[in-house]
Formats: structure tokens, sequence, C-alpha cells
């Protein structure tokens, strides 16, 4: 039986893993411009780039998902750009990050660390989108492993209203997210907005649907993943949810698993 200790080493050496892989396999030589997503797996992911030495690196550039992978990519001393000057019509070669939960359709819950929006910002403008994910997000469905609820970024005055509705929607006890140790308070997000974890039985593929086995499933979930997304899109006061799937226009990039790795 593993130690806390030993689980703690084997989750970082299984992030450190998926990371090196998933640089050596999608980022190309010739790539120019690359998104770095947030989290802690998104570390090891900026630590493989800067092993490739300033010869592959001094040629690209590198767009934040935030003010922590802003930072990231300052200190490695890698050429920091952003998504916002990215002329229209042009995109980003590759976009690398995190996720929380990764379902056998290669749906994601995204934003336990708070930074969702710009993430799929970044991640929608890059032609393709490499999740690198730990053995622990791997589940058939979506809300089986991360059980926090799925994030949702809202206007502050409007927090009240989509906690009501969320309700109305089935979740179970949906809450705003509160601030760091130490702050009172919700937490803000980069974008000056509020966020609400909302739990939801584990969401229903098409897979589940088409052959009536949603029962089999043993969710007792009433919702599939696009369904879900796009109702929660529509609730007046929400900015921006943590399910990436098809609908985005993501392609993710599907690799084999390792016995402590796995990346997409
Ligand atoms: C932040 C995210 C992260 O990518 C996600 O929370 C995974 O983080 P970590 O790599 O630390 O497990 O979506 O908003």
């Amino acid at each position: 039986m593993a130690t806390t200790t030993q689980q703690a080493a084997l989750v970082e050496t299984s992030k450190r893993l998926a990371a090196f892989q998933a640089v050596k396999d999608h980022l190309l030589p010739e790539y120019t411009r690359i998104g770095i997503g947030s989290g802690s797996t998104v570390v090891y992911v900026v630590e493989a780039i800067s092993a490739l030495g300033p010869a592959v690196t001094s040629r690209m550039a590198f767009y934040p998902t935030g003010s922590q992978s802003e930072e990231l990519i300052e200190a490695a001393g890698l050429n920091l750009q952003y998504i916002s000057k990215l002329p229209a019509g042009q995109q980003l070669d590759v976009a690398f990050d995190g996720a929380d939960e990764v379902d056998d359709d290669l749906n994601l819950i995204k934003g336990g660390g708070a930074c969702l929006w710009q993430e799929k910002i970044v991640a929608a403008s890059a032609k393709r989108f490499v999740c690198v994910a730990d053995f622990r997000k791997l589940s058939p469905r979506l809300g089986t492993a991360w059980k926090k609820g799925i994030p949702i970024e809202v206007l502050p005055m409007a927090a009240p209203r989509v906690l009501d509705e969320l309700a109305r929607m089935g979740s179970q006890n949906p809450r705003v997210r509160p601030g760091l140790p130490g702050k009172a308070g919700a937490i803000v997000t980069d974008n000056g907005m509020w966020m609400i974890d909302a739990p939801f039985a584990p969401l229903l593929l098409p897979k589940d649907v088409e052959d009536g086995s949603e029962t089999g499933s043993g969710t007792n979930s009433v919702w599939t993943v696009d369904a879900l997304a796009d109702r929660l899109i529509k609730i007046p006061g929400v900015a921006e949810i943590g399910l990436f799937y098809g609908k985005n226009g993501l392609e993710v990039a599907a690799g084999a698993q390792k016995p402590v790795a796995a990346y997409f």
C-alpha cells in the first residue's frame, strides 16, 4: 500500500512524464505560436519546452491563458505574446493545457484553477489542442473522478440567480468558490468574475443514449455532456463554462496511455 508521500511522488512523476511525452510528440520544430495553459501539470510542459533549448524555442512565441501561465512563460525566459494581439485569421499552431477530468470521448472538465475562460479562448485559437493529464484524471464519465462540480465563471451580480437555476437543473449543492486561504469572500478570476462549482451526476455520452444504456452507466444522470453544456452557457450571467467538448472546435490529440502517464 503506497503511503501518501509515495502517492504524491507518483502523481508528480506521472505529470512530468506526460508533459515531456506530449511536448516530444506534439511540439514540432517548425511551430512558431504556442498556447500555454494553467495549472501544476503545465509547469512540466514549460520545463519540457525549455529543455529544447534556445536554438528551438527562440523562434517561438508563447501565449498564456492567464496570470499564472504568463508568469511561468516569463520565468522560463520564453517569448511572451498575447492572444489579443494575434491578428484575425491567424491561429496558434498548438496549445498545451491540463485538465481536471477526461472522459471516454476526450471531453474535459477544466477550471479547477479558475482560468477556464482564457483557457478556452486560447484552445479554440489553436489548430491543435493537446491536453496533458496524469492517470488520476481519466474516467469513463465526467463527474466520476472530479467531484467538486463543473466550474462556471459568472458575473458576480448574477451569482445568486445562477445558483438558483443550477439547483433547478439538478445540480447538487452548487456553490460560489471561496477565495484562496487567508482571503475572505469569493475567488476573483483574472477577468474580475467569480467561480461557481456545480456538481452533477456523471455526464452521459452519446453512446449511452444511442444504445439505451444510460441506466446501465449507473450514473442516474439526465444530462449528456453536450446538452448540459448547451444549457449552462445560456444562463444569463454565465461568462464561460469548464466543459471542453467537441462543439468548441477543439482537436484533442489522442495518444498512448503509459503505465503511469496519460496524455492526449
Ligand atoms: C485551470 C485548469 C487546469 O488545467 C486544471 O485545473 C488542471 O490543473 P492541474 O494540472 O494542477 O491538475 O483548468 O483552470
